[in-house]
C-alpha cells in the first residue's frame, strides 16, 4: 500500500488542514457506512472513544459500570478516571467475553454497595463479538446504558450486522496493531443516537458550543489527526479482504491444532476479525511451550496474564458476587499465536509444526 498511503499523507501535507481536515469527514462517513451506524466520530484513541461516551453520559462518582475482568485494562480505565466504580464481572470460558449471568450478579453487587449502576461495557475480546442480545436484555431490564468496547473488533459481525450498532454506543481503536490500524493512535465512537453524537463531538473539541468561542461543557482534545484519517481511508479499502485473509489463517490454525489445544470458539452467530488467535493449554504447560517457541523464533504473547482484578491499579474495585474464576483460569491457560492477514501458509506451517512438537504427548 506504500504509494497509496504516501500519496494520501502527501495530500494532507499539501493542504495543511492537520486538525479536522477533509479526510476526517470522509473517513467518518465511510466508517459509518461500513458498519451501518448513523454516526461515526473519529477520535484520538480507543481510550478517548470510551472517555468521550462516558463523559457524554455524565458518568461519575457514585456510579457503577460493569466491566469484564478478562480484558485489556483500558476497558475500565476511564470509568475509574471519572471517579465512577468499575464492578468487575467474569467471562465465559468458550468466547472469553462477558458472562451475562456474572453481569447480572455485578449489578446486584453494585446495588448492595450503595452504588448506582449506570452502564455495562462488554468487550469484543480478540475480535469476537460479545453476547450482545443477552447484554441488551439485561441492560433493558435494569435501565442501563451499554458501551461496546470494540477496540479489538471493528469489522466483526454479530447476527449478520457489523459491530457499531449493537449497543447505545460503540468504541473502537485504530492503534497500529489493531485489525484496522493507523500509523499512530486513533479511534472512533459509533452511535445511532443523534443527541449522544452531538455531545461526543462537542466534548471531543474542548466542549465546543455554538461555535469555537463557546465552551458549552467541559471537554478534551480528543480529535483524530487528519494524517491518520488519510491513512485509514486507504486501509479501509482493503480491510474486507484482510478480514477474509485473517479468517483463512484462523481456520488453518484451528484445523491443525484442535486435537492438541482448545482452539477458539466462534459460534454461528458471529464472525471474528481475529485481533488475536488464542488457544488454551493446560496450566503449567503454557509457559514452557511459549519459552520453547521463543527459542525456535516463533513469537507468542499472553493476553492477559493479569486480569483486571489482579492489576495493582484495579485490585481495590469490587468483584461481582460469585467471583471471577473463569478469568483466573484463562490467565493461566491462554497463548496467542502470530496472526495477521499476510501470514503465508509456509510460515504458518512452521508455527503449527513448532506448536505441535512442543505440545507432543500432552492432551491440551
Ligand atoms: C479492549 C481494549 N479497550 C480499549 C483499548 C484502548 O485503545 P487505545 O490503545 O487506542 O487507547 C484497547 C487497546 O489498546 C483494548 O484492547
Amino acid at each position: 500500500m506504500k504509494s497509496a498511503i504516501d500519496d494520501a499523507v502527501a495530500r494532507v501535507l499539501a493542504h495543511c488542514q492537520f486538525i479536522q481536515g477533509p479526510e476526517v469527514h470522509v473517513l467518518e462517513a465511510e466508517l459509518a457506512a461500513f458498519c451501518g451506524a448513523r454516526h461515526a466520530i473519529g477520535c484520538a484513541s480507543g481510550t478517548d472513544a470510551l472517555l468521550l461516551v462516558l463523559m457524554a453520559w455524565q458518568i461519575g462518582p457514585g456510579d457503577a459500570v460493569i466491566c469484564p475482568s478478562f480484558t485489556y485494562h483500558a476497558t475500565a480505565e476511564m470509568v475509574a478516571l471519572l471517579g465512577a466504580t468499575p464492578i468487575i464481572a467474569d467471562v465465559l470460558p468458550d468466547t472469553f467475553n462477558l458472562d451475562p449471568a456474572s453481569c447480572e450478579r455485578a449489578i446486584a453487587t453494585a446495588k448492595r454497595l450503595g452504588l448506582n449502576p449506570r452502564a455495562i461495557i462488554p468487550v469484543d475480546l480478540f475480535g469476537l463479538p460479545a453476547d450482545h442480545d443477552a447484554i441488551a436484555a439485561i441492560a433493558a431490564e435494569h435501565r442501563l446504558l451499554v458501551l461496546d468496547d470494540a477496540a479489538q473488533a471493528f469489522g466483526a459481525s454479530y447476527r449478520g450486522r457489523r459491530l457499531g450498532t449493537m449497543a447505545t454506543a460503540t468504541a473502537t481503536s485504530f492503534f497500529p496493531a489493531k485489525p484496522l490500524g493507523c500509523y499512530g493512535d486513533g479511534g472512533a465512537v459509533f452511535t445511532d443516537d443523534d443527541a449522544l453524537a452531538a455531545r461526543v463531538k462537542s466534548i471531543r473539541l474542548h466542549g465546543e458550543g455554538v461555535d469555537r468561542s463557546e465552551a458549552a461543557r467541559i471537554g478534551i482534545t480528543g480529535r483524530l489527526d487528519t494524517i491518520q484519517a488519510a491513512v485509514l481511508i486507504e486501509k479501509l479499502k482493503i480491510f474486507p479482504d484482510e478480514i477474509e485473509a485473517r479468517n483463512r489463517v484462523a481456520a488453518r490454525y484451528s484445523a491443525a491444532l484442535a486435537d492438541i489445544a482448545i482452539v477458539p470458539h466462534i459460534g454461528n452467530q458471529s464472525t471474528s476479525v481475529w485481533a488475536q488467535y488464542t488457544v488454551r493449554l493446560k496450566p503449567g504447560r503454557r509457559d514452557r511451550v511459549a519459552a520453547a517457541l521463543k527459542t525456535e523464533g516463533v513469537p507468542t504473547a499472553i493476553y492477559y496474564s493479569k486480569p483486571l482484578h489482579r492489576q495493582p491499579a484495579y485490585r481495590r474495585f469490587p468483584i461481582a458476587n460469585g467471583g471471577v474464576p473463569v478469568s483466573d483460569r484463562l490467565a493461566d491457560e491462554v497463548l496467542s499465536l502470530p496472526m495477521h492477514a499476510y501470514l503465508e501458509p509456509p510460515v504458518q506451517d512452521r508455527i503449527i509444526d513448532a506448536v505441535r512438537r512442543n505440545l507432543d504427548g500432552s492432551s491440551h
